[in-house]
């Protein structure tokens, strides 16, 4: 992403959110280029779990705004990739894959310089990262990894399983969960993974 482009964000975002803790109810005047972004429905859905899952794991309101932020803004760098890669309906080369896995940095680059949104930059950063260390950009592992990434990594694999796609169904939230669980202790953190399984349980009771 030219730089010209990036300041061009992070001025329309930091004039969006005003420098202030609020910018979660600034979502309809939020920065243009984020907001088609912040309302498509896998980053809506990604929110509405993490939100349900922070509260389940009892985060305070500051973290759940953040959560929120980095849950609708996590694969924001993908704006900044060519359309031919985004809508492949086949596989993706391996030059492909390695533009695909920029849009973390790139959606962590256009936040960094938004007061306030330092925090929700560095979850963006990170919310491909696995627990075992094996993810990217990073390569960072457990704990190192931020809370509201792990939380992401989790919500976004259901969500994104659990949706049609061009070039497979969605399956059902029971195989989901199963994927969920079989990845925990190695791409996600077993704790996360836990409690949103519990939480889908009590939900379903
Ligand atoms: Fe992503």
């Amino acid at each position: 992403m030219a730089l010209q482009e990036k300041q061009e964000i992070a001025a329309e975002a930091a004039a969006a959110t005003n420098g202030s803790q609020g910018y979660v109810r600034l979502a309809p005047v939020f920065p243009r280029r984020l907001r088609d972004h912040w309302l498509e429905g896998h980053a809506a859905e990604v929110a509405e779990l993490a939100l349900d899952l922070g509260r389940a794991l009892g985060l305070s309101s500051p973290a759940l705004l953040e959560l929120e932020l980095a849950a609708r803004l996590h694969d924001v760098g993908k704006r900044a990739m060519p359309e031919s890669i985004l809508s492949k309906p086949g596989p993706l080369s391996e030059v492909e894959w390695s533009v695909m896995r920029r849009h973390p940095e790139w959606g962590s680059g256009m936040l960094a310089d938004v007061p306030g949104l330092e925090d929700v930059a560095d979850a963006v950063h990170a919310h491909h990262e696995r627990w075992d260390g094996s993810g990217y950009p990073l390569g960072i592992e457990g704990e190192h990894i931020p809370l509201a990434s792990r939380i992401v990594a989790v919500c976004g694999a259901f969500s994104a399983m659990t949706t049609d796609r061009p070039y497979r169904s969605a399956r059902s939230a029971v195989d989901a969960l199963c994927e969920l669980q079989r990845g925990a202790g190695s791409q996600f953190d077993p704790a996360i993974v836990g409690a949103f399984i519990a939480s889908a349980e009590s939900a379903a009771a």
